[in-house]
């Protein structure tokens, strides 16, 4: 258990933006902070931290809270070890009461491994760097690779003895059981014989994206010792396809670079460093996996890939990229001379001029594929057609329509094909896309037919009412006490003017009926009020309102033609709540006229019939009127 001071300690010492900051890259827009949701998969973002108010909230996918349920939510704990996470990253000490046996078997296993893991960590590079052993042969060959002190220890490097049981021995001797040796990937246990996995090896530990290592590569020291790398097997914290190697040290720079450069090797991230590009993570020789361009996506809208190999090898690996490009990001490449990696030609030449080569080489992925494909087609013609294929399926996968047309002009350029080819073929694959899973399904249209662009625009009536409810409640809860005149607050003028008006949504009504409650008695219903006492969905409602920016307002303002004045003075607040009420009437009114006409179809007889088209004449009198007005008010 966490003592309450020390609880308050944490509770203090929070910064949202902060805490946030270190899993998505926030930008500032007005008052708010805006990222991709870390939460589901976007590619503009909805994801909004307001530092003021101390809440995020994700307009897409509707999770929000305080920085606590952040981190439980994406580090996937529960509050004590949220906590716990957050003193620890303030650097607060958490002095725990004692636990009792039952308390400390309960501890989580995942916790055990991670404390099993930072021991086997602090050991290898105790090791390292304490021992004889250690100094000669394993700094030694960190010597010879030109790796220096600096970042052995900003990556935690290690070595370990060759020996069967070092670090066996050593665990049983601080507590640690042969178990959760085996479970963490430590230990081998075959037939009646017991031996440490990694032996006489250099080790690099692995990092998930808050710091805590998961699990470990280690590499022979001498060419002919097979294989080159060993690694820690899956385990309950090592989950390999949510893993990318060096994401903790690059991160910030990540984000600062808006690009992170992707490599295969540990050794590949930790040149790049030595050179002072930070921006960078390693594949570990596969193919990015979904979940790890995800991860990368959180930080980034753009990938540049170092490629070594020869064509054959780049050829091979083409297919893997059109993946990153299904999940929204950027592509670029950067082609290494063949024979080079990026850690020997960093190397070779020096940190100036590699970072120059960096950005000189540095080319659209579409446009090396087109350039690529071009090249071949031209000796052999009957290759073309297939190379239009090629290049259509990777734009293909793109999910933002307007991208998609970009290149497709482009790539008709590079292959010398008329733009109309291509975009025959990109109607073909996106078909066909949409309906297999394999990739997300692209949003948005094909590129000849903008009619359809229109036709997914749909006047959902009930949903622009209750937005339209969210905007009164929203100027309730900002400008409540405002005075548009002498006599008039703006919470009295609106609640008049609404109160004929039936709430859709039963909790805009809830909170609506709070705000008549208190007027009444003289009050005003506060949004603290509403945060601290309301039920969930009011909470949730309340948030979600409070936190609105007008970009998303803007979103509606297009999809749906709502008009949002000005609010920053007292002039254009009352002109902005009299068009709220007048647009809700007049949403309520469209709505009343198409029931309306439902009941025509079903009127049973003649007077019925009269009935249901006097009201519709009194309606479409009504919604002239408010038109008329809302005109006015609009023009002023
Ligand atoms: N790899 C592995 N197991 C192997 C070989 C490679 O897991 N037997 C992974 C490692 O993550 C390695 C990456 O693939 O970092 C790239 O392999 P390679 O280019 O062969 O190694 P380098 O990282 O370049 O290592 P070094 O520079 O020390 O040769
Ligand atoms: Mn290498």
């Amino acid at each position: 258990m966490i003592p309450s001071h020390t609880v308050d300690e944490i509770k203090n010492r929070i910064d949202l933006v902060e805490v946030v900051g270190d899993f998505v890259s926030l930008k500032r827009k007005g008052q708010n902070m805006w990222a991709c949701c870390p939460f589901h998969n976007e590619k503009s973002p909805s994801f909004s931290v307001s530092p003021t108010k101390g809440f995020y909230k994700c307009f897409g996918c509707g999770k929000a809270g305080d920085a606590i349920d952040f981190v439980m939510e994406i580090e996937k704990l529960n509050y004590v070890e949220s906590l716990k996470f957050l003193a620890k990253k303030y650097g607060i000490e958490v002095q725990e009461k004692e636990l009792t046996d039952d308390q400390a078997q309960q501890q989580s296993e995942r916790e055990s491994l991670h404390i099993l893991l930072n021991a086997a960590k602090e050991y290898f590079e105790t090791t390292l760097w304490d021992t004889p052993e250690g100094r000669s042969i394993g700094l030694g060959y960190f010597k010879e690779r030109k790796m220096t002190d600096a970042i052995l220890k900003k990556f935690e490097l290690g070595f370990v003895k060759d020996e069967w049981d070092g670090f066996y021995k050593h665990a049983l001797k601080n507590g640690h059981t042969e178990e959760m040796l085996e479970k963490a990937g430590l230990l081998i246990v075959k037939e009646n014989k017991k031996y440490d996995r990694f032996r006489g090896r250099i080790i690099f530990p692995i990092h998930n994206v808050s710091g805590r290592v998961v699990g470990f590569g280690a590499r022979a020291l001498k060419k002919d010792d097979k294989p080159k790398y060993i690694n820690s097997p899956e385990t309950a914290i090592y989950v390999k396809n949510q893993v990318l190697y060096g994401l903790f040290q690059a991160k910030q720079a990540i984000r600062m670079a808006e690009n992170c450069f992707l490599v295969e090797g540990y050794t590949d991230v930790t040149s790049l460093h030595e050179v002072g590009i930070e921006n960078v993570v390693a594949s570990s020789g596969t193919s990015l996996t979904e979940g790890q361009i995800k991860l990368i996506q959180r930080f980034s809208p753009t990938i540049t890939v170092l490629y070594d190999g020869d064509m054959a090898g780049i050829k091979a690996s083409l297919r893997g990229i059109d993946m990153i490009l299904a999940q929204g990001l950027n592509v670029k490449m950067v082609l290494l001379p063949e024979g080079e990696d990026p850690d020997s030609y960093s190397k070779a030449l020096g940190a100036e001029a590699f970072t120059q080569y960096l950005e000189d080489k540095k080319e659209d992925f579409i446009h090396f594929k087109a350039n690529l494909l071009a090249q071949e087609a031209e000796k052999d013609p009957i290759k073309k057609a297939e190379s239009i294929k090629e290049i259509v399926s990777s734009i293909g996968v793109i999910p933002d329509a307007i991208k998609r047309s970009v290149y497709i002009k482009e790539a008709g350029d590079l292959l010398g094909i008329e733009e109309q080819v291509l975009i025959g073929e990109l109607n073909k694959i996106l078909r066909k896309n949409a309906k297999s899973s394999a990739y997300k399904k692209p949003e948005g249209v094909v590129v000849t037919e903008p009619k359809a662009v229109e036709q997914e625009v749909s006047w959902d009536l009930v949903e622009i009412i209750k937005y339209q409810e969210q905007e009164s409640i929203r100027l309730l809860l900002e400008y409540a006490q405002v005075e548009l005149d002498k006599e008039t607050s703006l919470q009295t003028y609106l609640l008049n003017e609404l109160e004929d008006v039936e709430f859709l949504s039963e909790t805009h009504a809830v909170i609506f009926n709070k705000f008549r409650e208190e007027l009444a008695k003289g009050n005003t219903a506060t949004i603290d009020y509403f945060i601290k006492n309301g039920s969930a969905e009011v909470r949730k409602t309340v948030i979600d309102i409070i936190s609105k920016k007008r970009d998303v307002s803007s979103k509606w303002s297009d999809k749906y033609k709502i008009f949002i004045p000005n609010e920053s003075d007292k002039l254009h607040l009352e002109r902005t709540a009299l068009t709220n009420i007048l647009r809700l009437k007049q949403r309520v009114v469209r709505r009343m006229l198409e029931d309306n006409i439902e009941r025509l179809k079903t009127a049973k007889n003649e007077d019925e019939q009269t009935e249901v088209q006097q009201i519709h004449a009194e309606l479409k009198k009504t919604e002239t009127e408010i038109a008329a007005l809302l005109g006015n008010v609009i023009l002023k």
